[in-house]
C-alpha cells in the first residue's frame, strides 16, 4: 500500500512513541528526553584517533607515537586491538609484546596520547588453566545457558568462547571488576567490540536464539528470557556494564567506552562507530547519511573508520579525502583491517600528508566549539553532526533538493555547512545548495552571492562554509587536548541574523562539572552598517577557563578602521582591508560584558 508504513513483531505487543514535534528539532529533544543523552566524554575523545588491527608490540606503538609527533600530526589516542592479548583472551596482555604495559602508558601519556584497549566480552572457555576472568566469571555463574541448563559455548577470537549474561545486575558488576588492573594503570578508554553478540560458528553468526538469559536486578521480576528477547539489547547492556564498572573503578573520571552494538538509549554508555567499512569512494559517501542518521537517533557520538577498515588499500587520494571529511565528524578514527597495508595518515606522498594534518589542525583550532556542542548535546540530546534539515526545516521543505544534507551536506553544529563532493572521485563541478543568503567560506572569507555555489573538487579542498549570524569559538592549535593552549581563545564573528555563539570550559576529564565547576557563557550580537555590539552574558558556573584574553574577529567587516569599547574602555580595533577581517583583543571578560564596535569620530 503507498503512503503506509506498517511496523510489527513476530512474538507479542511493541510500544509505540509518537512524537509529533513540530520543529525537527523538538522530536530529537523529546526522543532524548525519553531514551537519555549522551554524557559529556572526556576532551581528549573529541582528539584525532589512530588505530590498527593490531599494533602487536609497544615498540611499534612508540613507532606510531613518534610518527604522530614527528609528522606534527596532533592526536589525541592510540588504540590498541585484539594483538594486545595472550592468545585474543580478553583482559589478558601479551607479556613477551608488551612487558610493561604502565610504563607505555605513563610514556605515551608524557606525550599527550592516550591508550584505549580492546576488551571483547567473549570470554575464553578455559576451565582449569588459571584464566581469571573465566574462573571468577564461572564462580559467579555469569555465562549464558542453553536450554538444557549447561553452559553455551561458541567461536570467537579466542577460539570456544563463553558469553557474560549482561541482562543480571550482579553480572554487569562482575564484568565491571575485569577493568581494575587496566583502569589502574592509566588506560583511558576501553572499546566493547563483537558484542551484537558476533559469534563466528553460531546460527545468523549470533548467539542461538533459545539461549536462556535471567533478568535480575532492582526494578524487574526475576524471570528467564531467550536471546531473542535480549539480543537486541545485549551489545547496549555489554557498554553499560563497562561504563558503569569503569565509574566505581575511577569515581571523579568520565569513562571512555566505543561500543560497536547497542540499542535506543545506548548513548548514554558509549560511543559508536559504523562497523566494518571498507576502502571505496562509495563507502566514504555513506558516512554522511549514517553518521548523521545516527546523530538523529542519540548517538551524538558517532564515528567511521578514517580511510576505510577493509577492502584495498586506499587511494593516497581517498585517505586524504576521508581525512578531510573525519576531521568533521564526531569521533575523528584512523583504523584499518590487519590485512591491509599501513594506513596512518603519513602514508603516501608528502603533499597529501600535508593536507592531512592541515585538517587534523583545522579540527584542533575548532575544539572550543565542538566542545560547546558536546556540552549542548549532554543536556538537550541535540547531535554534533546534523543534517542540514535539522538546523533549517523550512529552508530546507522550500528547497527543490528536499535530500539537501541528508546524502552529503551536512551541519557540525548549528554553524558550520560541509559539503563534500556527492561523488568523491569525480572532478565534475557540484552545487552546493545552502539554506539561504549570507554565508561565507569558512577557508578564504568569500561572501557566498545568493544562496548556491558550484565547486570544482580540487584535493585540498573539502568545502566548508559559515552561516550568517555564526559566533565560533576557537583557540590556537596544540598538538594534544593535554596541552593547554597558548594564547588567547578566539571568539570569529560572522555578522547575520540570530547572531548567537556559547563558550563551554571545564577541566576535560573530572565529573566536576556536576558540582558547578564549569564554564558556559553565551554571547549575542547585533550588527548595523559599520558598526556591531558583542554581549558576553553573565557566566554560569565556577570554572576558570585556559585563556586570559580573547580574540575577536569579525569576518566581513565592510567600510572603514571603527573605534571600539569594552564596557566604555577603548580596545584596538585592526583592520585587514584585504581579507575584511577586524582583529580586536580585550581582556578575558569573567563576566557580562559589551563590545562595541562603531564607526570613527
Ligand atoms: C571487528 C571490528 C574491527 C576490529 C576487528 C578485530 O571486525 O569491527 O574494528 O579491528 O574485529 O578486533
Amino acid at each position: 500500500e503507498r503512503n503506509t508504513l506498517a511496523f510489527g513483531a513476530e512474538d507479542g505487543a511493541i510500544d509505540y512513541y509518537v512524537i509529533a514535534g513540530p520543529a525537527p528539532k523538538d522530536v530529537v529533544r523529546a526522543y532524548a528526553w525519553l531514551t537519555g543523552t549522551a554524557p559529556l566524554p572526556p576532551r581528549w575523545a573529541l582528539g584525532f584517533q589512530q588505530s590498527r588491527y593490531s599494533y602487536g608490540t609497544a615498540a611499534e606503538v612508540r613507532r606510531i607515537a613518534a610518527g604522530l609527533r614527528g609528522h606534527r600530526i596532533p592526536a589525541d589516542a592510540i588504540y590498541l586491538d585484539i594483538g594486545y592479548q595472550d592468545r585474543n583472551r580478553p583482559f589478558t596482555v601479551d607479556r613477551s609484546a608488551f612487558p610493561d604495559l604502565p610504563g607505555l602508558v605513563a610514556e605515551l601519556g608524557a606525550q599527550g596520547l592516550h591508550l584505549v584497549l580492546i576488551t571483547d566480552l567473549h570470554i575464553a572457555h578455559a576451565p582449569g588453566q588459571g584464566y581469571a576472568p573465566y574462573d571468577s566469571g564461572e564462580a559467579a555463574d555469569a555465562f549464558v545457558k542453553n536450554p538444557d541448563g549447561s553452559e553455551f559455548v561458541g567461536k570467537v577470537w579466542p577460539g570456544p568462547s563463553v558469553f557474560p549474561d549482561f541482562s543480571r545486575s550482579a553480572v554487569r558488576d562482575w564484568w565491571g571488576r575485569q577493568y581494575a588492573y587496566f583502569a589502574r594503570i592509566g588506560v583511558a578508554g576501553f572499546w566493547n567490540d563483537m558484542n551484537e553478540p558476533s559469534v563466528f560458528d553460531g546460527p545468523a553468526s549470533t548467539l542461538p536464539l533459545d539461549l536462556v538469559h535471567r533478568i535480575d536486578e532492582p526494578g524487574f521480576a526475576p524471570r528467564q528470557a531467550s536471546h531473542a528477547e535480549i539480543h537486541n539489547v545485549y551489545g547496549l547492556l555489554n557498554s553499560r556494564a563497562t561504563y558503569e564498572g569503569l565509574l566505581k573503578l575511577r569515581p571523579d573520571e568520565r569513562p571512555f567506552v566505543l561500543t560497536r552494538a547497542s540499542y535506543a538509549g545506548g548513548q548514554r554508555w558509549a560511543a559508536t562507530w559504523t562497523g566494518d567499512n571498507s576502502s571505496s569512494w562509495d563507502q566514504l559517501n555513506l558516512a554522511t547519511s549514517m553518521l548523521v542518521n545516527l546523530g538523529l537517533s542519540g548517538f551524538a557520538y558517532a564515528g567511521d573508520d578514517i580511510g576505510g577498515f577493509a577492502g584495498a588499500q586506499p587511494s593516497p587520494e581517498l585517505l586524504t579525502r576521508w581525512f578531510e571529511v573525519g576531521a568533521f565528524q564526531p569521533i575523528f578514527r584512523d583504523h584499518a583491517d590487519n590485512a591491509k597495508p599501513a594506513q596512518e595518515p603519513w602514508v603516501g606522498p608528502a603533499r597529501d600528508l600535508e593536507i592531512r594534518r592541515r585538517y587534523v589542525e583545522a579540527r584542533y583550532r575548532l575544539l572550543p566549539y565542538l566542545y560547546a556542542l558536546a556540552d549542548e548535546a549532554s543536556r538537550s540530546g541535540l547531535p554534533i553532526m546534523r543534517p542540514v534539515f535539522l538546523e533549517f526545516p523550512r529552508a530546507v521543505a522550500a528547497s527543490a533538493r528536499r535530500n539537501l544534507g541528508v546524502r552529503d551536506q551536512f551541519m557540525l553544529g548549528p554553524d558550520l555547512l560541509v559539503a563534500p563532493a556527492p561523488t568523491g572521485e569525480s572532478p565534475a563541478p557540484y552545487t552546493v545548495q545552502l539554506p539561504g543568503p549570507g554565508w561565507t567560506d569558512y577557508w578564504s572569507d568569500a561572501r557566498v552571492s545568493g544562496d548556491r555555489v558550484v565547486e570544482t573538487p580540487t584535493l585540498e579542498r573539502l568545502p566548508v562554509y559559515v552561516r550568517p549570524g555564526a559566533i565560533i569559538p576557537r583557540q590556537p592549535l596544540v598538538q594534544s587536548t593535554s596541552q593547554t593552549p597558548s594564547g588567547p581563545l578566539e571568539i570569529a564573528v560572522y555578522p547575520g541574523p540570530d547572531c548567537a555563539g556559547t563558550l563551554y570550559d571545564d577541566d576535560g576529564i573530572s565529573l566536576a562539572y556536576r558540582r558547578g565547576d564549569y564554564l558556559r557563557q553565551r554571547l549575542r550580537c547585533t550588527a548595523a552598517p559599520g558598526a556591531l555590539t558583542l554581549d558576553f552574558a553573565a557566566r554560569e558556573g565556577r570554572h576558570r577557563p585556559w585563556w586570559h584574553s580573547i580574540e575577536v574577529v569579525v569576518h566581513g567587516w565592510d567600510g572603514a578602521a571603527p573605534q571600539a569599547t569594552l564596557d566604555g574602555r577603548p580596545v584596538d580595533a585592526r583592520l585587514d582591508a584585504a581579507t575584511h577581517r577586524l582583529t580586536l583583543v580585550l581582556p578575558d571578560p569573567g563576566g557580562p560584558a559589551r563590545l562595541v564596535i562603531g564607526p570613527g569620530h
